[in-house]
């Protein structure tokens, strides 16, 4: 069902609404559950309380990612302004709560538009309501669609400008390092030549750092992790026994990935969507990669997407790399 276009009731913005696909599939869990090895695609941890649980995972001590990565957006925004110079249409992939996105904004001289690109219509009506009154002079084309799908920017009348992408927080690290190729290709495609990309990666460290970052002391992780069957119960009318499974994170260093699992402590059988689902005592289901780069690494990955990385800022401790690079072509 096709929802016209709303207008927030506050301002003239027209958001586009290209409906993304966000209610969980039965069929997809279904396979992932009765699969062997058992997983799930980490898009379903992000319902209400898991979107909260990943803000307050974000806030953690063990979790560095998230605050290194705007310390180093603070310490370089200057350079960043200098690369980026005037007229830039910033476009941003996954902008949630766009927080991070001001330390651009108020950075940039004049920026000529900002398209936030955002799954969740309720993140993204709530970003655009405080950036106006944030930025009364700043022209908003936000979008609501599962940047996997987007193909190019559903608006007839953007301004010109350098077009600029903008994809921090490490979410490149979701997926593979071929599909994370692929994905940066349609980014620049969709933006277009000359287009330029900022990025934020987590860097490849000591196992223990890494593995602490994930498995945090409050819990929180855990509670994120777990909160994937809460939310496959309430979706697809399931019965999972959340107390039968434990939060497993580790570093897999041969694939250079944290792995996130919920391992059955004993054996479960369940229902979910009318179907039965068994876990054997120790079964493990997957639910999440998060691989960890060399800078070097990246700026190879990046060259095979057509991107040329001209700078990668990073911290005192090396933990995460902010990449500046422009569209090879
Ligand atoms: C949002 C994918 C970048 O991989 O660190 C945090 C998600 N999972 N703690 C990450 C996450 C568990 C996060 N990303």
């Amino acid at each position: 069902m096709r929802r016209p276009d709303l207008t927030l009731e506050t301002s003239p913005v027209a958001l586009r609404d290209l409906h993304p696909r966000t209610a969980m599939e039965a069929r997809e869990v279904l396979a992932g559950l009765r699969a062997n090895p058992k997983s799930l695609p980490p898009k379903y941890f992000y319902d209400r309380e898991g979107s909260r649980l990943f803000e307050e995972i974000c806030d953690q001590p063990e979790y560095y990612p998230t605050r290194t990565e705007i310390a180093i957006l603070e310490a370089r925004a200057d350079a960043l302004a200098n690369r980026l110079g005037r007229e830039v249409l910033l476009i941003e992939y996954g902008s949630g709560s766009s927080r991070k996105t001001r330390i651009l904004l108020d950075c940039l001289p004049e920026p000529v538009g900002y398209v936030p690109v955002e799954i969740s219509r309720a993140a993204l009506e709530g970003a655009v309501e405080g950036l106006l009154e944030e930025y009364p002079g700043l022209s908003l084309y936000p979008v609501c669609a599962d940047y996997m799908e987007l193909r190019s920017l559903p608006f007839a009348d953007l301004p010109e400008g350098k077009r600029v992408l903008f994809f921090p927080g490490s979410t490149i690290g979701n997926l593979h390092p071929r599909e994370a190729v692929a994905l940066l290709r349609n980014m620049r495609a969709v933006a277009g030549p000359g287009c330029a990309l900022v990025l934020g990666v987590d860097l490849r460290k000591d196992a223990a750092v890494l593995e602490r970052a994930y498995n945090d002391r409050r819990g929180v992780t855990a509670a994120f992790n777990l909160n994937l069957l809460r939310h496959v119960n309430k979706a697809l009318e399931g019965d999972l026994p959340l107390d039968a499974f434990r939060h497993r994170a580790f570093f897999n260093a041969r694939l250079s990935r944290i792995e996130m699992h919920l391992v059955a402590t004993r054996a479960v059988t369940a229902r979910v969507a009318g179907k039965t689902v068994r876990f054997g005592e120790g079964e493990s289901l997957h639910t999440e990669n998060s691989y960890k780069y060399s800078a070097e690494e990246f700026t190879e990955l990046l060259k095979g997407a057509g991107f040329e990385a001209s700078a990668a800022w990073t911290d005192p401790r090396k933990y995460f790399c902010v990449f500046y690079a422009e569209s090879a072509r």
